[in-house]
């Protein structure tokens, strides 16, 4: 319950496109023109060229990176956050500028504000995660236009999107500002992690520059056709986030009888929480959990606590006993 895996395993029809498209596998991958030009009808963008693909989203930060970034340039992240974002950027000789959310009220906020004031001229790329990881919240559209106004290129990560339904996702930005650029993955709300597909959505000329460092056939074709079939099982995917935003539900509400511990309310496949106030560390909690055969993600101390942890949603047997084991735990 570690890596926000979903843990319901492809449907059939994935499975079905997968045996098909095997039998292919002698064959280089095409362009993808089928499969990004569904994804440009769903987001309401022009067509294939607005959509580039990649092996994750992983691959497409760097992808990014590859087009904007140079030794000495800065890219801003809102922590905490997905840690790829500054491994990568320190890969290319770039350096992170990490301006924390502000934490108040038992509620992370995000601190559009301060990304702000962090801008200098070697800024080269803002990357947000919405809703982020690990906290699960959202940042406000007003916002995003604000800095999208600044003109940097800026990354806005979707990677959890669906888990609140597409109403949420800025990828109509794209056709206002060339600088802003959405990422999603198929990781996630559709369940296929070990395929490997993300994409990443533009305007036509940005998707191209970023395209242009993309290596041939980055993108096999198995994950293509296998992506295109989960994207086209609408009652696939309601199925997964339904399953997902009940046992979250149930986690939030289980978790918050634990006296002490902040739960962050969360849109996504994790939950994560702050018992500094139980006196118990983050640290504790995931040896415990270790030793009863669960694996959580800790989260280094912050805003002076201690505390901090995040748990993935599992299978529901694996969430109630994530429960009780943490209701032990904080028992004891
Ligand atoms: C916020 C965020 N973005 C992107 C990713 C990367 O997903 P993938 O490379 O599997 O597409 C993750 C994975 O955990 C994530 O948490």
């Amino acid at each position: 319950m570690m890596s926000n895996e979903n843990p319901i395993p492809p449907s059939l029809k994935v499975l079905k496109t997968i045996a098909k498209y095997s039998k292919m596998a002698n064959r280089y991958p095409d362009q993808g023109l089928i499969i990004r030009g569904k994804i440009a009808k769903m987001n309401g963008l022009a067509g294939p060229e607005n959509v580039v693909l990649g092996n994750g989203s992983s691959e497409i930060f760097d992808m990014i990176y590859r087009a904007f970034l140079r030794p000495g340039d800065e890219v801003i992240q809102q922590t905490p956050c997905f840690g790829i974002y500054k491994l990568r950027c320190e890969l290319f000789g770039g350096k992170i500028i990490s301006v924390p959310m502000e934490y108040k009220d038992k509620k992370m906020i995000y601190d559009p504000e301060g990304i702000i004031k962090a801008i200098t001229d070697k800024t080269k790329v803002i990357v947000i995660a919405n809703p982020n990881n690990p906290t699960g919240n959202f940042m406000d559209e007003k916002e995003f236009i604000r800095i999208a106004e600044l003109g940097i290129p800026f990354v806005i990560d979707e990677a959890y999107i669906e888990y609140d339904g597409l109403k949420k996702s800025l990828a109509k930005l794209t056709k206002r500002f060339k600088n802003v650029i959405i990422t999603r993955t198929m990781s996630k709300a559709y369940g296929l992690a070990g395929l490997r597909f993300g994409y990443l959505l533009a305007d036509r000329e940005v998707a191209m520059k970023i395209a242009a460092s993309l290596l041939p056939w980055n993108v096999g074709t198995i994950p293509m056709w296998a992506a295109l079939t989960a994207l086209e099982d609408r009652k696939g995917l309601e199925k997964r986030v339904k399953f997902n935003n009940g046992q979250v539900a149930f986690i939030e509400k289980e978790m918050s009888k634990i006296p002490g511990i902040v739960v962050f309310p969360t849109r996504a496949n994790y939950v994560l929480f702050d018992a500094g106030a139980t006196g118990k560390t983050g640290e504790d909690v995931l040896k415990y959990a270790q030793k009863k055969g669960l694996i959580l993600r800790g989260n280094k101390p912050k805003y002076g606590s201690e505390g901090w942890f995040r748990v993935t949603i599992g299978t529901s047997q694996e969430n109630k006993m994530f429960i009780k084991v943490m209701k032990d735990f904080f028992s004891r």
